[in-house]
């Protein structure tokens, strides 16, 4: 069973997982984050900026989630510039310690052996972030994902691009495709930690922790996991 966390805040939930990973960080200098995109982390990364001063994050590692398949590595959008702009320069990362999977259209038949291959060679992921999107989805395992499935080249949904479009000048501008960790790769980090803010997310969330465990809603996965915090305001936990 999943630990659930409600406070009146998205600034208070990210203090609170900022905490966690600072106390991570000053256990084991050179940990292994798994950072997601999306709104939903960022008050997590900004609260550990304002801190990161007093912090020695150089030899801190980290995976994302997911990327777009298609858009160059440095279109504003890809999530390679997104985690470079919201994560490695704000905390001070070492760039060179930070991996997003390969989009590129180009290599995308190995890049998600590729990506396995890197994480597991880093030792695993201490400390998973992930968000959730409306349709359940966490990374961009979209529903009818197994629970199984390793990092892969995935549709996204209409729904998906929809919500996703606001990033974008039009909906018909966010790619078709993605390339994402499994549910599977997400299942082996050793603490997942889960946040969802607001009323569009609360049906999602109360199917993912409540629901049956079923491939229709991806999120239901981490009721698999022996080690789960979930970071919530209370819009988002009023269908729990
Ligand atoms: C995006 C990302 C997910 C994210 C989710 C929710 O498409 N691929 O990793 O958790 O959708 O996004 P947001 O946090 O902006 O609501």
């Amino acid at each position: 069973m999943a630990e659930v966390v409600i406070l009146p805040t998205k600034e208070a939930a990210g203090d609170l997982v900022a905490d966690a990973i600072v106390r991570l960080i000053t256990s084991t200098p050179d940990a292994v984050l798994g950072v997601a995109t999306g709104s939903t982390p960022l008050p997590v990364y900004r609260s550990l900026a304002a801190r990161s001063a007093g912090l020695d994050l150089s030899r801190v590692r980290a995976f994302a989630l997911d990327e777009y398949v298609g858009l160059p590595a440095e279109h504003p959008e890809s999530y390679r510039s997104v985690i470079t702009r919201e994560v490695v320069e704000p905390l001070g990362l070492d760039p060179q310690l930070v991996h997003t999977p390969n989009g590129d259209a180009a290599t995308i038949q190995h890049a998600g052996a590729d990506y396995e291959a890197a994480i597991e060679a880093a030792g695993g992921v201490d400390l998973q972030i992930l968000g959730i999107g409306t349709d359940g989805h966490i990374g961009f395992n979209e529903p009818g994902s197994s629970f199984a499935s390793l990092t892969r080249v995935k549709t996204l949904t209409e729904q998906t691009r929809r919500d996703n479009a606001r990033f974008f000048d039009s909906v018909d501008d966010v790619p078709r495709h993605c390339i994402t960790q499994g549910l599977g790769t997400i299942l082996r980090a050793r603490h997942l930690v889960l946040l969802a803010f607001g009323e569009a997310k609360a049906e999602a969330l109360a199917a993912a922790l409540e629901g049956p465990l079923t491939a229709s809603v991806p999120g239901s996965a981490v009721q698999l996991h022996g080690h789960v915090t979930v970071v919530v305001d209370e819009a988002a936990a009023s269908r729990l």
